[in-house]
């Protein structure tokens, strides 16, 4: 028997039966088995050399070196062969995974940065090929650079092949999607299934004219649910996953995970069905492609993001995003005060190793403040109150703000908003620049550091967000576009600017500042294996509600790490256990208590 043979036979009975859970008896199963065949004969030598490795070096994502960064294609470098040209760039700062996001068809005009999927198996032509990726795939490999592309799971775009037949009256491509003839269950639906765009798409419905149908689209009218209790519907995306991964991709960043399975009386979030597709998903991956990993988009609450990885012996996404991670750091930022990002991280220290992580403080969309609500209100808060804070903060409206940003989503009625801005406006490097105030300049710089720091330092895989590196500052010009005004999250997807990355090398400059910084943050993480994944990691007590501290042991080293989320200078009790070096700056610290800068990080490896 060849490897996927082998690996098939040792998952068959399982997929089965979770297949006949979903799906009751039907040949759909012979025929996606026999499809799943043909891919595996059908991928390439480079990538069969590329699973053999990977099956005997499973730990190859979760090393010290690891590194991604996410982009938009045409926002970085125009299209994929740009990006070719511009690989030199990301070798700079060791990118070791590149999530390019959205590139597949999608309608020219109303899009979601993308995430409107019209063709899974073409490339937009604005951006290039299905050719030009699988080469782009072919050259990151042999520099080690694997890519990463968003596999769009709930929704097709209303251009799709399946909604134009749909449109057109027919019955099997209606049956690909949520479709009703009255408004009836529609409304029932409504009762219970909260909005994802209160503002820019109220209603989790729409009116099809053309098809004198109302149709599920959860996110934006041109996106249609599509209706995973059927199974073509299961076979034929986990086709197109495997079409994709035979193109070369080694990373799927599977959207919005919680939402495709969707039942009468339920939120439609998170429900049971939702694990067995993601489990079938991962054995049918595993058995053709094994060098693939799934990385999930969970943006939940906190305890809803870890069930994704699976149980331990039935494993579902390889990855999850550390979501609430994330937010705690925005909102340790504004209240000067880290005890949620240390209850978050002891939440986190709890896991089982196993599981990885994706660490980050900005992406392509907006900060939803979802803070663990019990937590907010032992701290002596109203959740509702504290968020309200937040996003005022965080566009500037609240005294002592230093951050830019723009609201998201703003809900007259439930008073929920999100924030969106890049990483150096909501630290202050706008405002500062704009107000000729070089101390609040340097502080803002050393906040964008410091967080950049703190994410390089816990246990999983940093990913920078294009621009960030540059510390580049909101882009407003999206509000000229009228398809893109309405939605705020383009203030932080603009254009890379190639005149700023110029001034990387000058370190008289705040991108060549924090460009230089991030590299340094890199290379010192990569060559210490202190911070590969699986170290044992907790917090420890810093004396001071603004500053976090905690603790990392593995590959026989043991690091403190400690960050000041103010702007005071603070006095932190021992916390170190013995003489340390600190690798930021290189300086020593004996046993005892000691200063800490305004937004300093320390990284105390021991002596
Ligand atoms: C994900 C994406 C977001 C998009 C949504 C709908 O959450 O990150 O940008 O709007 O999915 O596809």
């Amino acid at each position: 028997m060849n490897n996927f043979e082998t690996r098939l036979a040792a998952c068959l009975d399982e997929l089965k039966w979770l297949y006949s859970e979903l799906y009751g008896e039907t040949p759909c199963f012979e025929q996606l088995i026999g499809r799943i065949r043909q891919f595996a004969a059908s991928r390439k030598p480079a990538l069969t050399a590329l699973d053999r490795a990977r099956e005997a070096d499973p730990e190859w994502y979760r090393r010290s070196d690891m590194l991604g960064m996410m982009m938009y294609t045409e926002q970085f470098a125009d299209s994929l062969a740009g990006i070719e040209k511009r690989l030199p760039y990301l070798k700079e700062l060791n990118v070791r995974y590149l999530h390019l996001m959205p590139l597949l068809k999608m309608p020219k005009k109303e899009n979601d940065g993308g995430y409107a999927v019209s063709d899974f198996r073409q490339v937009d032509e604005r951006i290039g090929t299905i050719d030009e990726l699988s080469h782009l795939a072919d050259v990151c490999r042999e520099q080690k650079m694997s890519i990463c592309l968003d596999f769009i799971v709930n929704h097709t775009s209303d251009e799709h092949e399946w909604a134009v037949r749909a449109k057109k009256g027919e019955k099997e491509y209606q049956d690909r999607y949520m479709c009703y003839d009255t408004r009836e269950i529609p409304d029932e639906y409504e009762k219970t299934v909260p909005q994802v765009f209160p503002n820019t798409a109220p209603g989790n419905f729409i009116f099809c004219g053309e098809m004198g149908k109302y149709v599920l689209s959860t996110f934006n009218p041109y996106q249609w649910d599509m209706n995973y209790k059927n199974p073509v519907v299961f076979n034929e995306m986990a086709c197109n996953m495997l079409y994709l991964a035979n193109v070369g991709i080694e990373i799927f960043r599977i959207d919005a995970v919680p939402y495709i399975w969707k039942e009468l009386g339920t939120s439609c979030r998170n429900l049971p069905q939702v694990h067995t597709i993601m489990r079938m998903l991962r054995i049918i991956a595993k058995a053709v492609c094994p060098a693939v990993v799934f990385k999930g988009e969970v943006v939940m609450a906190p305890h809803e993001v870890a069930p994704y990885f699976g149980p331990v012996d039935k494993p579902e996404c390889d990855i999850l995003y550390n979501v609430t991670t994330m937010v705690c750091v925005w909102n340790s930022l504004a209240t000067r005060d880290v005890t949620l990002l240390k209850w978050q991280m002891d939440a986190m220290d709890a896991l089982p190793p196993e599981f990885t992580f994706v660490n980050y403080v900005r992406c392509h969309d907006d900060i939803g403040w979802g803070l663990e609500e019990s937590a907010v209100q032992y701290l002596g808060s109203d959740p509702l109150e504290h968020k309200k804070f937040l996003y005022h903060f965080y566009i500037g409206d609240y005294p002592g703000s230093f951050a830019r940003g723009e609201l998201y989503n703003y809900d007259p009625v439930s008073q929920d908003a999100r924030s969106c801005g890049t990483c150096a406006s909501l630290c202050g490097i706008e405002k500062a620049l704009d107000e000729c105030d070089p101390g609040a300049l340097g502080l803002a710089v050393s906040r964008h550091l410091m967080i950049h720091a703190y994410i390089a330092s816990l246990s999983g895989i940093p990913v920078i967000y294009s621009g960030d590196e540059l510390a580049q500052l909101n882009d407003n010009r999206y509000t000229d576009d009228p398809v893109k005004a309405v939605d705020s999250r383009f203030i932080h997807r603009g254009k890379l600017d190639w005149a700023r990355a110029e001034k990387r090398l000058d370190r008289e400059t705040v991108p060549g500042l924090v460009f230089q910084a991030l590299q340094k943050l890199i290379r010192l993480r990569a060559e210490n294996p202190v911070f590969n994944a699986g170290a044992r990691e907790r917090t420890l007590d810093s004396g001071d509600k603004a500053v976090l501290a905690f603790r990392r042991e593995g590959g026989g080293q043991t690091l403190t790490a400690v960050y000041n989320f103010s702007e005071f200078p603070k006095h932190v009790q021992p916390v170190q256990g013995g003489r340390c070096r600190d690798l930021l700056t290189g300086r020593d610290y004996a046993d005892g208590a000691f200063e800490i800068g305004a937004y300093q990080a320390l990284w105390l490896l021991k002596a």
